[in-house]
């Protein structure tokens, strides 16, 4: 339920606007309050009186209505909320969230908000797949904004792929999930995730297979009971999750950068295929063969070990430090005593010798290693796992 929840509701000018008014209709019914914002374009599609009977609240309009400012600014008419739904989310809109414009009220509420912003995209599917469109949609899951679809379907422009709006069912159970508080809201929790990419030269590197599936689904498991989660990543396979702050970044050295610059935390997961090396004479310009058959020589050096150095940091330390390890045998001997030498408080231990398959599966087989002994998990998705390791790590914290 979502009594005494109030939503600020920015209805977009597209089609899907009409939407928005059963959307307000489903979310006073779960007991939130709405308060409908209507850009200009929306008002070509639905008009405010329809948005305001059906909110029985006044509808705002118009960033320079006088009247408007003085029974309530902008500023506190975005801070009022407890969450900002954009619904439907044009184009026009996401591009100027990801680039801080504000010239009309609705774009200026989303800038000056400090509430979780939730995202319902509808456009054609041509610009939803614009590569300006992606690049902003990246930026905005990166500054942590919250995405409900779109579907993928029939178009009411005749075209069919990904660009339609939620249906109204989801956008409510999307709202829900993100105002009704979980374990972790409020805590803070750092994961770390994907394989980092190591230069040889401008063009060159070295990597591992890691996919970044384990990691991600642990950072998604978390956000979903609440947790405001920074999620470092390397160049993973899969898509980063919704609803966390994404810092992208290459090489263990900047992964370490980034950890550091996200802390304090209550807790850190350290899921990442961090390199053990670095290349230390990486060229600045490509290596070109010299035509004397003669191989050039790498050198390699060490890389920060970067869950051994949260672990044992002596000052602001997380409360709960989590590394893995990924083993080919003995697996339980050889992580335990990784658990003691890297000083954090428990390994997720796995097998990924080939014959398991996990290594760029859908699935693991852990055992949760902690000063209490080990906790075989019998194999189950990554999803699961995840999902698991977040009911855990809500244990311990709250
Ligand atoms: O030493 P090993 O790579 O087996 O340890 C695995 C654990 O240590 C993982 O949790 C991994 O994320 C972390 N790690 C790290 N920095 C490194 C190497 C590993 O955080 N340089």
């Amino acid at each position: 339920m979502l009594s005494g929840k109030r939503v600020l509701l920015i209805i977009g000018g597209g089609i899907a606007a009409y939407k928005a008014l059963d959307l307000i209709r489903r979310l006073r019914d779960r007991g939130a309050e709405v308060v409908p914002v209507l850009t200009r374009a929306a008002e070509e599609f639905v008009t405010p009186l329809s948005a305001s009977a059906l909110a029985a609240q006044k509808v705002y309009r118009d960033l320079f209505d006088l009247t408007d400012e003085a029974e309530m600014g902008h500023i506190e008419l975005s801070r009022a909320a407890d969450l900002v739904v954009v619904a439907p989310a044009t184009a026009d809109l996401l591009g100027k969230m990801a680039n801080g414009l504000a010239n009309d009220l609705a774009s200026t509420l989303l800038m000056a908000t400090d509430k979780r912003v939730l995202v319902a995209p509808a456009m054609n599917v041509r610009m939803w797949e614009h590569p300006a469109n992606q690049r902003n949609v990246a930026t905005l899951r990166g500054d942590g904004v919250l995405f409900v679809g779109p579907n993928e379907g029939a178009m009411a422009c005749g075209e069919f792929g990904p660009g339609r709006m939620s249906e109204v069912p989801e956008i409510v159970a999307a709202v829900e999930a993100a105002l009704v508080a979980g374990p972790l809201a409020g805590r803070h929790i750092v994961v770390t995730s994907g394989p980092t990419h190591e230069p040889i030269d401008p063009v060159r590197y070295i990597a591992n297979r890691s996919s970044g599936a384990q990691g991600t689904a642990i950072a998604r498991a978390l956000a979903a009971l609440g947790a405001d989660v920074t999620f470092v990543t390397g160049p993973a396979d899969v898509a980063p999750p919704q609803g966390v702050h994404v810092v992208q970044i290459e090489t263990a050295r900047q992964m370490l950068d980034a950890v550091e610059a996200a802390l304090p935390a209550d807790a850190a997961v350290f899921a990442a295929a961090v390199a053990d090396w670095r290349v230390a004479n990486s060229a600045m310009s490509k290596m070109k063969k010299d035509g004397s058959g003669k191989a050039p020589a790498l050198e390699f050096a060490e890389n920060p070990d970067i869950l051994a150095t949260v672990s044992q940091m002596s000052d602001g330390r997380p409360a709960l430090v989590v590394g893995f390890a990924a083993e080919t045998d003995d697996v339980i001997a050889h992580a335990s005593a990784k658990r003691l030498r890297k000083g954090c408080d428990w390994i997720v231990a796995n097998d990924v010798s080939p014959a398991t398959g996990i290594m760029g599966g859908a699935e693991n087989a852990v055992t949760v290693i902690s000063g209490e002994g080990a906790e075989e998990w019998p194999r189950m998705s990554k999803d699961q796992v995840a999902a698991r390791l977040a009911a855990k790590i809500a244990e311990v914290l709250s």
